[in-house]
């Protein structure tokens, strides 16, 4: 499958606020203690909307867009 978006994830920047989790649950998964797992995020087409206000919501700007 082709991703048009990847989220880049900066996991020494998050600080658990889980926003983006509450966004788009299906998208953004956190550890036990509420901070996003590592790992780049590629995300289908359909989900494109709500990862990115996933994304933006993050007050850390720990999660960068990747639209290539
Ligand atoms: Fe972390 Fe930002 Fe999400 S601080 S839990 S990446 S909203």
């Amino acid at each position: 499958m082709e991703y048009r978006m990847r989220i880049i994830v900066h996991t020494a920047k998050c600080q658990g606020h889980a926003r983006c989790w509450a966004q788009a649950p299906e998208i953004f998964n956190l550890d036990d203690e509420g901070y996003i797992l590592p790992g780049a995020i590629d995300v289908e087409e359909k989900d494109e909307l709500f990862a990115s206000r996933g994304a933006r919501s993050c007050p850390e700007r720990a999660l960068e867009i990747d639209c290539t």
